[in-house]
């Protein structure tokens, strides 16, 4: 695969003693201001490590930044008329719960609450669409996937502009900084949930964070309570895993989800995305408590499940996205779809097989999971839609085409690496975070709050910051 290159913000290699002593510098300044992460290997409570990072900000264009930005409260929107569209997700979801337990675990629970009848008409949202350039069609962006549940690294990165400025302040380039666009993502985030709280309007209330067992990526997580804490200081904020939400919470006589003697207004998940954080039926349990409840939810079980990779392919469709967004929007939006089709038992399904067979480097191949780590990527295509051919398991995924970005040259800097380190390919991922507060009927929020930048090697096929792969970044905006 011949991918072209963007050039880096300042010629590489830089001279090796100015390279080692602002690695330092930013290793510093990375620890003392949070850019960091708890060590997976040697794990401890008392200290954390710098969170990888690339040492320069990685260029990206100007007009592909601002069109994400600008997109992004209509995708928030969009979203939202998805998860409040019942038919629309019965329909899409249909092949895959089949075969897919997680996902049918999921929508058991939505069925079951809605049956109910639903304790809480609100819903917040607290979203990340995520963006590839494809170099084939001019560097325009297109969307990797759009996330609905423990969108992460908008605290984090929300520190890394000011980290990268005083990295070319350093290196004598100060004059670059106006290249580099600001990122409030985590005061953006923070004021969608102190929205959420107040639209519950019960001042003893509390705020509660989903949080699994261990929590590596802790300053992500840590700085949403810190800037609260600072912003709305009547507001507690408890931290619990589903186990614990099972074993200390009740719902009482008016659906109050009840932690601790006080009503909780916003749950807030960074965990229950994925199988693994569902060991037993406890932690079901604990998700239909809390859907069952008044709390608001960030985000509700509908976010979650119009959240899957099957939605995202099913908007794709002729005629799909235009149910929910209408004219110009629309043609703004599809523009910014990739291939994706469905590997469903039909004709266009089988359609698709031949043509991943035929050519798996040009696709990815996808399930219904969050976390990253799950894709099959390039001849391993092939192998599992030969294995698959003839297995219902088949409609549990989606076939994506693969995007190809521009490549560029940067140097990653990763906890315990030797220093300095080599000059690399590295291909960048645009996330951009919103918030959407609403009912079916009323949108009391929608905005654009933020933006991530996280860069892996080129030759890795994801790049989870989180798994050790990606590194976290900034833009560096150019006018091309
Ligand atoms: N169509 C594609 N073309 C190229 N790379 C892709 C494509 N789809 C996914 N990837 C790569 O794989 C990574 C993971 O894919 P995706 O975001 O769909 O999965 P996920 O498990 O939901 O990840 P996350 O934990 O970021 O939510 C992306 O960040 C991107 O680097
Ligand atoms: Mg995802």
């Amino acid at each position: 695969m011949s991918q072209a290159r963007l050039a880096s913000c300042l010629p590489l290699p830089l001279d090796q003693k100015v390279l080692v002593n602002v690695i330092e510098k930013a290793k510093d300044w990375a620890l003392m201001h949070g850019v960091g992460m708890r060590d997976r290997k040697n794990f401890t409570k008392d200290s954390i490590q710098i969170a990888p990072f690339v040492l320069l900000p990685s260029p990206f264009p100007r007009t592909e930044f601002t069109k994400a930005v600008e997109l992004q409260p209509v995708l928030n929107e969009l979203m939202h008329k998805v998860a409040h569209d019942d038919d629309f997700l019965e329909h899409t979801l249909q092949n895959a719960l089949q075969v897919d337990e997680f996902t049918a675990n999921l929508y058991d629970i939505w069925v079951k609450v809605r049956n109910e009848g639903i304790a809480q008409s609100v819903s917040l949202g607290l979203f990340r669409s995520d963006y590839l350039m494809q170099h084939p069609d001019g560097n325009r962006i297109k969307q990797v996937e759009f996330n609905t549940i423990a969108s992460s690294f908008g605290a984090i990165t929300s520190h890394l502009p000011a980290m990268s400025r005083y990295i070319l302040r350093q290196l004598g380039h100060g004059d670059m900084i106006k290249n580099m666009p600001e990122n409030r993502a985590l005061s953006g985030l923070c004021s969608g949930i102190t929205d959420a709280y107040d639209l519950f309007g019960v001042p003893t209330a509390i705020v509660l964070f989903v949080v699994e067992e261990v929590s590596y990526n802790i300053c992500d997580q840590r700085f949403h309570e810190f800037e609260i804490s600072e912003t709305r200081p009547e507001i507690q904020i408890y931290r619990k895993t589903l186990n614990e939400i099972y074993e200390e919470t009740e719902l009482n006589d008016k659906k109050q989800l009840v932690l601790d003697g006080r009503p909780v207004a916003v749950v807030y998940y960074r965990s229950g995305y994925e199988p693994a954080q569902y060991p037993s039926n406890r932690e079901w349990e604990a998700r239909l408590r809390v859907e069952r409840s008044t709390a608001i939810k960030c985000p509700s079980i509908s976010y979650q499940l119009a959240g899957t990779k099957k939605v995202q392919q099913a908007l794709a469709a002729p005629g799909a996205l235009e149910r929910f967004v209408r004219g110009a929007a629309s043609v703004r939006v599809r523009d910014i779809f990739t291939g994706l089709y469905a590997l469903d038992f039909d004709d266009s399904g089988e359609r698709a097989v031949d043509m991943a067979i035929a050519d798996a480097e040009r696709f990815v191949l996808k399930p219904q999971r969050e976390g990253g780590g799950n894709n099959v990527y390039g001849a391993e295509v092939r192998d599992a839609l030969l294995r698959m051919r003839h297995s219902r398991e088949r409609a549990a995924y989606i076939l994506m085409e693969r995007i190809l970005p521009p490549l560029v040259q940067g140097y990653v800097v990763r906890p315990g690496a030797p220093v300095p380190p080599p000059v690399v390919d590295l291909v960048s991922e645009l996330g951009i975070f919103g918030v959407i507060i609403g009912t079916k009927d009323k949108i009391y929020s929608n905005k654009q709050v933020g933006h991530m930048l996280r860069t892996k090697l080129a030759d890795a096929n994801e790049g989870g910051v989180a798994a050790g792969l990606g590194a976290l970044d900034s833009p560096y905006l150019l006018d091309m």
